[in-house]
């Protein structure tokens, strides 16, 4: 998720993604392609048998509970329990049969190809096709790319990293999980983004009991990565998930946030950072409206998985 929607959470994005003023030493990033944007093709048929989400017709998501610092997060019963755990399973499922799919030529669009057979196969909606617009039924972000990237026309190239969000809509509940994989030869300083960027989001995770606040995670993920010469872009955020894609509680990254709240058993919510090896978190929205790439062209790497507050610890539900 993105803080883009309001007003109120452009402001908080402004004050959030002012520049660091850390070390400008480290101005080498590896050799690898700086990721434009390509064609994209029309987006893929749903059955109509499935359940569909609130947007799936319209593009306007009317599902969503607001995300503002005074919405408490949902305490699921063991029912919604139940389904959440069968839809995160699924969007697991998903995730790691794509894996087999990453390979040097194969585009972008190809991997949505698979991805909205599988879903659908499995009897669920690909929950990004038409969520506020978005074209595809997947995001694959390669390179300088973070997240939401759309798939289109491009081949996978020999020393990409490729993040690939996968969420499922299945009878009635959302399940959402990332994963970055290495496309070929990825050089050494590749693999130690993506390897940064998974450790950090099971740092989030680690930290993740009832009476916890929000903000450990954020500060588990933040000191790991900055322990590690790399940032984590702050206003890409993890989520609350349900029976909406997204809503309470909004889950920071980065420290620098007043986010309020305590864990209870019962809450479900995504982990998700994104590491880069720049030394600026300046980001941008491609002219696709989706796509957010560095500004400084640097790479970024994701995991995401959705968890599940128990009465002990808490669960990994993209299992
Ligand atoms: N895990 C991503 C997120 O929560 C999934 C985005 S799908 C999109 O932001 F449709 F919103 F792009
Ligand atoms: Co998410």
């Amino acid at each position: 998720m993105i803080l883009f929607k309001t007003a109120f959470q452009q402001k908080l994005l402004n004050s959030l993604c002012a520049r660091y003023f850390w070390s400008k030493s480290k101005q080498t990033y590896g050799v690898y392609d700086i990721v434009s944007l390509g064609d994209v093709s029309p987006p893929r048929a749903v059955p109509q048998y499935l359940t569909l989400p609130s947007y799936a017709e319209t593009g306007i998501v009317t599902d969503e509970p607001e995300s503002n610092d005074d919405c408490s997060p949902e305490i699921k019963t063991k029912g919604q329990i139940e389904m959440m755990r069968q839809s995160c399973k699924l969007a697991k499922f998903v995730l790691d049969s794509a894996r087999s799919q990453i390979k040097t030529g194969i585009t972008t669009d190809e991997i949505d190809e698979f991805v909205h057979d599988l879903i659908i196969n499995n009897n669920a909606y690909p929950s990004p096709l038409n969520y506020k617009g978005f074209m595809k039924s997947v995001c694959t972000s390669i390179n300088n790319i973070l997240c939401h990237g759309v798939p289109d026309n491009r081949p996978l190239h020999d020393g990409d990293i490729i993040s690939v969000d996968v969420s499922v809509y299945l009878n009635g509940f959302h399940g959402d999980c990332a994963a970055t994989y290495c496309v070929g030869d990825v050089d050494e300083q590749g693999k130690k983004l993506v390897s940064i960027a998974e450790q950090c989001m099971y740092n989030g995770i680690n930290v993740c009991k009832p009476g916890k606040s929000f903000s450990e995670i954020s500060k588990a993920i933040e000191l790991y990565a900055y322990n590690n010469e790399h940032r984590v872009i702050p206003c890409i955020t993890g989520h609350g998930i349900g029976t909406f894609f997204h809503g309470p509680p909004t889950i920071f990254h980065t420290t620098q946030n007043t986010y309020p709240g305590l864990m209870e058993p019962g809450m479900i919510f995504t982990i998700e950072p994104v590491v880069i090896q720049g030394t600026s978190s300046d980001i941008a929205i491609l002219d696709d409206g989706w796509s957010i790439a560095t500004l400084d062209d640097s790479r970024g790497a994701q995991f995401e998985h959705t968890v599940l507050i128990t009465e002990n610890g808490c669960d990994i539900l993209t299992v």
